[in-house]
């Protein structure tokens, strides 16, 4: 089949490998590559009945040198291991999780899309409970697997503007809850309000705290951004998941002379920014053209012809600088494939 790189929608292609690790008898296994696409459990497996299952997202980047760079490997692997704490699961080690990563890439390397395309490779980890329960208990057993596909922007069009609303009635994840970690349920919660969102025009929900509706937690998958002047504001948060992304643009923000400020945003301070961002693996810097309280009925505005602020447009260009190895790697966050 060929691959229109240029023209990938966010979504599954299949490739060459995937590699997987299962762990039994409080051990993980050496690495197993396969072509097949399914998996086989026990029908009481914990991840299908109480939702043991966790996942992770990061995309490998081929350069005009044609050198594949993976972003921020490490990073990924540790929030794994947070989440798999979250949720009674087995720790995959962290040498474990690059040597996956790596592996799945290099197997799978035809399918990196060529860097004019502005496309990429997906990663996808997924950690998951398959020994047997009946009662709620966390399994002895877990499978560790890493698929990769091709993908084009997450939101349409690509960097580009694109509407939020804010809707009331439904929460992602309680304050005292799993938002902060990558779990598959707190997806499955997303799911209604996101559908309501799209049904209504927008790219996707705008969630606030789900204890007081006063503060923002973050934008359906990805973190929120504004920018006031010279500050880089975000929101601090223990309901939403501490995303890689927004982490990398604090230190660009911070490397090209803006402030930073981490710390709870209430709503009304929206109406404060002159630009304001969704930034995540998938979504890079989707800048936001509004953002909706349909509650209320107010119209927060972040672009006045529709197209990306100055600022947004100059994080994004620098963050993908360094992941197409257009730029210096200062930070040390890529990996270059061997
Ligand atoms: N928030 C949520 C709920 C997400 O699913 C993601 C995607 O991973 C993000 C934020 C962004 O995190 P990252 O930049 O690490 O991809
Ligand atoms: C990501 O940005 O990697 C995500 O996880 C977003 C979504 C596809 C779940």
């Amino acid at each position: 089949m060929e691959i229109d790189w240029s023209n990938l929608s966010f979504g599954y292609i299949k490739t060459d490998y995937n590699v997987r690790f299962h762990y039994k008898d409080g051990k993980w296994s050496d690495l197993e590559i396969t072509d097949s696409e399914e998996v086989t459990m026990h029908i009481a497996a914990t991840c299908l009945h109480y939702g043991q299952a966790a996942f992770e997202g990061l995309k490998a980047f081929k350069g005009k040198d044609g050198k594949v760079r993976i972003f921020r490997i490490n990073e990924n692997a540790k929030r794994l291991q947070s989440s798999c704490e979250g949720i009674m699961m087995a720790r995959l080690p962290l040498e474990k999780f690059e040597e996956a990563v790596v592996r799945a890439v290099k197997l799978n390397e035809r399918f990196v899309p060529p860097c004019e395309s502005g496309a990429s490779l997906y990663i996808r980890p997924v950690l998951f409970g398959t020994s047997p329960q009946v009662g709620v208990k966390a399994a002895t057993e877990y499978t560790f697997i890493i698929f990769v596909t091709p993908v084009g922007p997450y939101f349409k069009g690509g960097f580009q503007t694109t509407p939020f609303c804010i809707l009331r009635e439904y929460d992602r994840a309680a304050p005292l809850g799993t938002g902060i970690f990558k779990i598959g349920g707190n997806y499955a919660a997303s799911l209604i309000a996101g559908e309501r969102a799209h049904d209504l025009g927008y790219s996707n929900v705008f969630y606030l705290d789900a204890k007081e509706k006063k503060y923002i937690d973050e934008c359906g998958a990805a973190n929120f951004f504004g920018i006031k002047g010279n500050t880089y504001v975000t929101p601090k948060s223990t309901s939403i998941l501490p995303s890689i992304t927004n982490k990398s643009l604090m230190q660009l923000a911070e490397s090209i002379g803006m402030k930073v400020e981490r710390r709870q945003v209430p709503v009304e301070e929206l109406a404060e920014f002159e630009e304001a961002g969704a930034c995540g693996t998938a979504a890079v810097i989707s800048p936001i053209e509004r953002i909706d309280d349909l509650d209320k009925n107010i119209s927060y505005k972040f672009s006045k012809d529709g197209k990306p602020g100055k600022i947004c447009t100059k994080l994004y260009n620098k963050l993908r600088a360094i992941q197409y190895g257009d730029e210096p790697d200062v930070f040390g966050w890529t990996t270059i494939l061997e």
